[in-house]
């Protein structure tokens, strides 16, 4: 049941060939300025389905509705006045909302995995938001990566791992921030429950509150949030400066090392080569991936969160 999955250009042809493939139920991937996400009609049950299966996902956990306009995001959700704010200062943007659905979403329940909420997203890149208008519903997407391994921030990596299993990618290059969205939380008491692309820190400013946060081995508030996940298949040591025998150094700052996040210790440069150079140096097949400490102060608290994921025991 292998098919070929096609690499399509991000002109009009392209995004129309997309929606089509999406509106027939077919599964696209397409860049986001996170990550590449793994398309399907959100409210398509055997689409949404077959986002699961395609990613080897081991449980139904709750996928992000992409939306193309805050109207659209309205329709889903009870929304609230302080979404309205968050929405009118953040989106579109690498910030995702969990909210209550509203009755007579359409969305299908796969998505939610049956919670009574929703995490809804509206994405800043132009060719998101491009398919996002053409489809003219909501698209059900996670990272379009095999279950537990590296997001991809290229198409080369979508292609790397799932060529066969899902019908197109479009091409729109390397992904900006290259960490997946920030996860706010407004049922109830507003809350961290993924950090990403926005940082934390930007959030509590406007919010003017501290954020709850999900510490390790808390109960798992964003169920996706399992403690291995964007695992390379090299064992991952943090904090260290110097590589072992056989294994690889990635570097922050200025250091000796196989591969530097940001030579100048630039944290958004850092971000979006975080994903790209643990591919790079899992490619060369090293007994372990050394990294080097990141401060844990704006995105690199994500970047943080993601590498003590890849590092956890599996
Ligand atoms: O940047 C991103 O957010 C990317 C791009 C493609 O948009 N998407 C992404 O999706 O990272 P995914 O499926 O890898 O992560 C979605 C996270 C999961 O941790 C999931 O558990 C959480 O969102 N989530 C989804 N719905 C939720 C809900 N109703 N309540 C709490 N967490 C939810
Ligand atoms: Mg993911």
């Amino acid at each position: 049941m292998q098919k070929q999955t096609t690499i399509l250009k991000p002109d009009h042809k392209g995004i129309a060939e997309a929606a089509k493939l999406l509106v027939q139920g077919e599964l696209v991937s397409f860049p986001t300025e996170t990550v590449y996400g793994l398309g399907g009609d959100a409210t398509n049950d055997h689409a949404v389905a077959a986002i699961f299966d395609a990613k080897q996902r081991p449980t139904f956990n709750p996928l992000i509705a992409h939306v193309p306009s805050v109207e659209a995001a309205r329709k889903l959700t009870q929304w609230s006045e302080l979404a309205e704010k968050v929405a009118e200062r953040f989106w579109p943007g690498p910030l995702t909302l969990v909210l209550p659905l509203t009755e007579g979403h359409g969305l299908s329940p796969l998505v939610t995995a049956e919670l009574p909420t929703v995490a809804v997203r509206l994405p800043a890149h132009p060719i998101a938001q491009a398919l996002l208008k053409e489809v003219g519903r909501p698209i059900a997407a996670p990272s379009a990566n095999p279950s537990g391994r590296i997001s991809p921030t290229s198409v080369e990596h979508v292609v790397s791992g799932l060529n066969g299993r899902i019908s197109a990618v479009l091409d729109g290059g390397a992904c900006p921030v290259g960490l997946e969205s920030t996860i706010l939380g407004l049922v109830g008491e507003p809350s961290l429950l993924r950090a990403g692309g926005v940082p934390a820190e930007q959030l509590e400013d406007f919010l003017g509150l501290t954020l709850r946060s999900m510490a390790p081995g808390e109960t798992i508030s964003a169920p996706g949030q399992l403690a291995s996940h964007y695992a390379p298949g090299a064992r991952v040591r943090l904090g260290v400066s110097s590589a072992e025998a056989g294994e690889v150094l990635l570097g922050f700052g200025k250091m000796d090392c196989t591969l530097n996040l940001s030579e100048s210790g630039d944290l958004v440069e850092a971000a979006a080569n975080l994903f790209s150079h643990l591919h790079t140096l899992d490619a060369l097949n090293p007994s372990g991936i050394a990294v080097a400490p990141i401060p844990d102060v704006g995105l690199g608290r994500a970047i943080n969160d993601r590498l003590s994921r890849a590092a956890a025991p599996r």
